[in-house]
């Protein structure tokens, strides 16, 4: 491929975020360097179309890559991802500076696609296939990969709740095959990853379609967690009504399965669970809380949360902050909730007004905030392990002997980000080191190391 490089604008959830590192790997490996959003010939736009903002941003970001670079005969625009697959070659009238749109399955052949169009400047194509099973991707550029990994384990959702868009843009659910799973691990361990992240939409309903190999989540975490090398494990996301005794037991028989469990719970109103159709209760959700904790008692939660969904009363959101209090939730993202084309919900006629939404929404903040203060709060005086990802932004200072010292951050098994003073010598990324919390900032934590154990 020609000079002048790439640069990739990412929208969306974590699948969006891997894609796109997968991508970046995959152009490295073809000769392309990372470049600006002023100077690359090729542009990747990877869109997520979950809610009505995000795709908001993916049409005004391309309306800037116009401005910015308008007369540039030999600029290269791709959109990939849920927009792209959404809106397909609509994109081309949309926007005429566009030459590839490639939807959630088209991806793994962008990168060939993407050489292509570069040799034929009068070319514009789309790849908005659904394929039938999980596509292996090329490996793409090797080299470290970071002390965290992400590992896709499927494609796809099939559970069509009824405000998401997912199901639609992300199509059937397709399991990857276990073997190819666990060799992209084992490759990434090798590359010197401690973490792995198991990725999908629906996580703990992998193998259970028509593409799986026999091997439960469950089982498969229990392989996972054997590897060689691997300090921490972690999945996302889950679904409540999919967790079996199995998931639940890992957490009671894998160390290294971190113990916190990011668990979308989108409301506490049972008529609004049932009309969202989550297929679990509020009784459901409490039962499961209790048999995780019994496994797991250290385990913090984490959640997704929606309001303002078709119909919801005030009392249905009262049960809404009914449930985040008793699950104490030690943080959540919450949305008001967003009309999505096609979904059954947005045939609903009993739409809630967005300054009751809004309202609604800072309510709900305003108490989720509390308890993660109160959270992070009581960690202080604990110890704990940090995973060193690399220096940070904040400054350093000379220590006692006058030696210098520099911040350094790390996450904890809980995913929190904690800054801890360490001599400023190079190479401790992706080194496991025992601190003392001393502090608890709104979102992190600071701490001291114990001893020298780095
Ligand atoms: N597969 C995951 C995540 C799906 S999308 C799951 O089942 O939880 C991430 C979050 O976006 C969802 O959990 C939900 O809280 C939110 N979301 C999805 N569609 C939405 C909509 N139409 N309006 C508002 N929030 C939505
Ligand atoms: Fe969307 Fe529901 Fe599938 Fe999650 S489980 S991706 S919320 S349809
Ligand atoms: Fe967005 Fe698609 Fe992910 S809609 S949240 S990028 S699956």
């Amino acid at each position: 491929m020609q000079d002048r490089g790439f640069h990739i604008i990412t929208f969306g959830c974590q699948m969006n975020v891997h894609d796109s590192q997968w991508l970046a790997r995959a152009f490295t490996a073809r000769g392309l360097a990372e470049s600006t959003l002023e100077e690359a010939r090729v542009i990747v736009v990877n869109t997520c179309s979950v809610r009505e903002k995000p795709e908001q941003k993916v049409m005004s970001t391309l309306g800037r890559i116009r401005q910015l670079r308008a007369g540039e005969s030999d600029l290269l625009v791709a959109v990939t991802g849920c927009v792209a697959q959404q809106l397909g070659t609509e994109f081309f009238e949309r926007e005429p500076l566009v030459r590839l749109v490639a939807g959630s399955d088209g991806i793994a052949s962008a990168p060939a696609a993407i050489e292509r169009l570069l040799e034929d400047p009068t070319l514009r194509l789309s790849l908005l296939d659904f394929s039938s099973h999980y596509i292996e991707r090329e490996a793409g550029a090797q080299g470290p990969c970071g002390p965290m990994a992400h590992v896709n384990i499927m494609q796809g959702c099939d559970n069509f709740c009824a405000y998401c868009i997912v199901p639609f843009t992300r199509g059937r659910q397709k399991s990857r095959l276990s073997d190819a799973i666990l060799s992209e691990c084992r490759q990434r361990l090798a590359q010197g990853a401690r973490e792995i992240c198991l990725l999908g939409q629906n996580v703990n309903a992998f193998g259970r379609d028509s593409h799986g190999d026999g091997l439960s989540f469950a089982q498969l975490l229990r392989q996972v967690a054997a590897l060689p090398g691997l300090e921490r494990l972690r999945f996302v996301t889950p679904h409540p009504k999919d967790m079996d005794a199995e998931d639940v037991a890992a957490f009671a028989d894998l160390p290294q399965l971190c113990p916190r469990l990011h668990l979308p719970l989108q409301a506490g109103s049972d008529a609004v669970l049932k009309r969202m159709g989550r297929r679990y209760d509020s009784a459901d959700f409490l039962r499961l809380v209790e048999a995780l904790r019994a496994a797991r008692p250290d385990l913090a939660l984490s959640t997704d949360l929606i309001v303002g969904f078709p119909g919801e009363s005030e009392a249905d959101f009262q049960a809404t902050l009914d449930m985040v209090r008793a699950c104490g939730f030690m943080s959540s993202f919450s949305f008001c909730y967003s009309d999505r084309p096609g979904t059954r919900a947005s045939r609903f006629l009993d739409k809630i007004a967005p300054e009751v939404q809004q309202d609604r929404l800072l309510r709900l903040q305003a108490l989720q905030d509390e308890l993660g203060q109160a959270w992070l709060a009581a960690r202080v005086g604990g110890t704990t392990t940090l995973l060193l990802e690399g220096k940070s932004p904040k400054p350093g200072s000379p220590d006692t002997d006058g030696a210098r010292l520099t911040s350094w951050q790390g996450r904890d098994p809980y995913g929190v980000p904690v800054h801890v003073l360490l001599p400023e010598q190079a190479g401790l990324e992706g080194h496991m080191i025992a601190v003392n919390i001393v502090e608890a900032k709104k979102h992190s934590l600071l701490a001291e190391a114990v001893g020298e154990t780095w």
